[in-house]
């Protein structure tokens, strides 16, 4: 490799989805250059950070009993800052190395959060080295990530279901009309499963397992889960104290997780009851796009689909539609930077 090629003499515009579950990071001119959990581990003994995103997965796979698992982010918003910086950093090294200046970074996040909450993501970036720090909505960038007509009158409608947040936005003319955020997605429905088999099987299984046989057998749909896949899944015997094994059946997880789906449906109604009969026609043509790792489980757009009789369809590439659209929208960084200073 040149490594000559990699050195900038400019500033690197980065943009990253800094998301419960996962970090993805765009570069501009390049496109997606890494992906990795948002976890960090820690020493068991003392508590400091050892490793983060990829390593520190590894390390706590490979070494349990050595390292605890911390997410710097619960709910969409920052729940230890000191995590989420070393997270950034993280970033930062891995993608502007060669770079003589620091980097603009342009992150997402969930609509309806607070200033204070807004404040915080911009001082863990610049206290892990941006030269300057830009938010974006977070169904905003996935709306342009599914290429949907954001700037025109139309009305787009999109659920992005992710690890700690379903975020619910209408868009129409570049501008968020009608929103909402919950923090019910994919994790609760692993806490949903794991809570379900201790009751019905007397088997405690981690976040983990219970995550796993959700993406494999996981049905949004009960009467469509029988189509689905048995898992059989190791873990502790209430009773007993003792490592065991139960068979789950498809409609187990379907039924466990239909709580939280019944949120979901419900945070898309509300939003929906609040589109302006302007646009109500184009909701009804275009439809709803699903984009985020939870728009992945099987059926949710047929789900949504019949409880509120709007056509819908999961976007192409779903988990990556946040950073595609905070990569589209890191051109507009000079402007931006226009409109902040003449604030
Ligand atoms: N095939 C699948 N079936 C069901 N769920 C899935 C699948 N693949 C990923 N997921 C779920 O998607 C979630 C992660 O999605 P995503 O990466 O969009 O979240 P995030 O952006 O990190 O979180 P947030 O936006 O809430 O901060 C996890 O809960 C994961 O279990
Ligand atoms: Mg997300």
């Amino acid at each position: 490799m040149n490594i000559l090629a990699g050195i900038s003499l400019k500033a690197k515009r980065i943009g990253i989805d800094l998301g419960t579950a996962n970090i993805v990071v765009w570069m501009d001119g390049r496109g997606i250059i890494n992906r990795e959990p948002s976890i960090v581990a820690r020493d068991i003994s003392q508590g400091h950070i050892v490793a983060v995103g990829n390593e520190a997965f590894r390390l706590l796979n490979e070494r349990p009993g050595y390292y605890v698992s911390s997410r710097p982010l619960k709910e969409g918003v920052i729940a230890d800052y000191e995590t989420t910086v070393a997270l950034i950093k993280n970033i930062i090294k891995k993608s502007a190395k060669f770079s003589f200046q620091k980097p603009y970074l342009m992150i997402c996040v969930p609509t309806g959060i607070t200033e204070v909450e807004k404040r915080a993501v911009v001082d863990a970036a610049l206290e892990a080295g941006a030269k300057d720090t830009f938010l974006v909505d977070e169904p905003y960038a996935a709306a342009i990530g599914a290429g949907l007509p954001i700037s025109a009158p139309t009305g787009n409608f999109i659920v992005d279901i992710g690890g700690g947040t379903t975020n619910i936005a209408l868009i129409s003319l570049s501008g968020i009309v009608a929103s909402r955020t919950i923090p019910f997605a994919g994790d609760k429905m692993d806490e949903a499963i794991r809570t379900y088999v201790e009751k019905k099987y007397g088997l405690q299984i981690g976040l983990r397992i219970a995550e796993m046989i959700k993406m494999k057998s996981g049905s949004a749909d009960l009467k469509e889960s029988v189509y689905y896949k048995k898992q059989e899944v190791k873990g502790r015997n209430c009773a007993s104290g003792l490592p065991g094994k139960v068979t789950i059946a498809p409609q187990d997880i379907s039924f466990a997780i239909q709580p939280v789906l019944h949120a979901i449906v419900e945070a898309v109604i509300s939003v929906l009851e609040q589109v302006p009969p302007e646009i109500a026609a184009d909701v009804i043509t275009q439809g709803i796009v699903l984009t985020g790792g939870g728009a992945l489980l099987h059926d949710i757009a047929k789900v949504i689909e019949k409880k509120t009789e709007i056509p819908t369809a999961v976007s192409a590439d779903p988990l990556d539609c946040v950073v595609t659209g905070i990569g589209e929208n890191l051109k507009r960084i000079k402007q931006l930077k226009k409109e902040q200073s003449t604030q």
